[in-house]
């Protein structure tokens, strides 16, 4: 088997597991990540609606325009966030109007933080995952790590305001060690984070073939910003946030419940 498909096979059963321990008659809202794993859980979704195995009014939340275009073509039914019922606030767990949603990621360490936004959705996938009662992520071996950073060495995914990304860019690059210094960090927490960084270093996410920045579903700019290993997931994630002008930082701190992967040797592991 090539090198590829041993990648897509991996990514591929652990959409499948996951949808088959998570998604059955009794999910009636369902958020539908976004990326290339999710379209094999879409595959999956679309054989159990075949064979009625899914309830007859599921509700798909999508986390992009990809996600709703697997929806539609899987034969399900999608949903604004903002569209769905309003849940009972006394009932248990009515913080959340989502059952479950499955969703790709492009780094997991081994406390479920993940680095997500390598399709650039994650402001959307940031907010479903908030409204959903059980994120689960879905990956490939490459995306299993110890520690943030250590494999997915693009840089965390942030997504920013076109109208001033030049000075956004400069503003994250002050960021690291250099803070410290110049007293710029604002809490204790962050500054320990920021101290542990490597100087980070932002780059303009360019359309292919460098045709112009990547404009997100919103509208925004994507900067990727490498700053190494990430030692505090939570500190940083808030570190990157308050810098004025951005929108949504590709960290997902603490949201996950579940990540599975695809290994290599064909076999399936689940973090919890
Ligand atoms: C998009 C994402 C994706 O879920 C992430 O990039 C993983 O993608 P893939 O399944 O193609 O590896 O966060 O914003």
């Amino acid at each position: 088997m090539s090198a590829l498909n041993l990648v897509e096979q991996s990514k591929r059963s652990a959409a499948f597991a996951a949808v088959d321990k998570h998604v059955g008659p009794s999910v009636r809202v369902l958020g539908v990540g976004s990326g290339s794993t999710v379209v094999y859980a879409a595959e999956r979704l679309a054989e159990l609606k075949q064979q009625n195995k899914l309830h007859p009014d599921l509700l798909c939340v999508p986390t992009s325009f990809q996600s709703k275009q697997l929806i539609v073509d899987s034969g399900l039914r999608a949903c604004d966030l903002d569209d769905l019922p309003e849940l009972d606030p006394s009932a248990p767990g009515s913080f959340a109007s989502i059952d479950v949603t499955i969703d790709g990621a492009d780094e997991v360490d081994s406390e479920l933080n993940a680095i997500k936004g390598g399709g650039g959705a994650h402001l959307r996938e940031k907010l479903v995952a908030a409204a959903s009662r059980r994120l689960v992520l879905v990956a490939d071996y490459r995306k299993n790590s110890d520690v943030l950073g250590e494999k997915w060495t693009q840089g965390v995914p942030v997504e920013v305001s076109p109208l001033a990304w030049r000075t956004i860019k400069r503003q994250l690059e002050r960021l690291g060690p250099r803070s410290r210094a110049q007293g710029a960090v604002p809490t204790d927490a962050a500054a320990v984070a920021a101290f542990e960084l490597a100087h980070p270093v932002a780059s303009l996410r360019q359309a292919v073939r460098k045709a112009g920045p990547v404009v997100t579903d919103n509208g925004n700019f994507i900067l990727d910003v490498c700053m190494g290993k990430i030692y505090d997931p939570p500190a940083v994630e808030l570190l990157l946030k308050m810098v004025p002008g951005v929108i949504e930082v590709g960290i997902f701190s603490a949201m996950a419940a579940e990540a599975w992967f695809g290994n290599e040797d064909g076999s399936i592991a689940c973090r919890i």
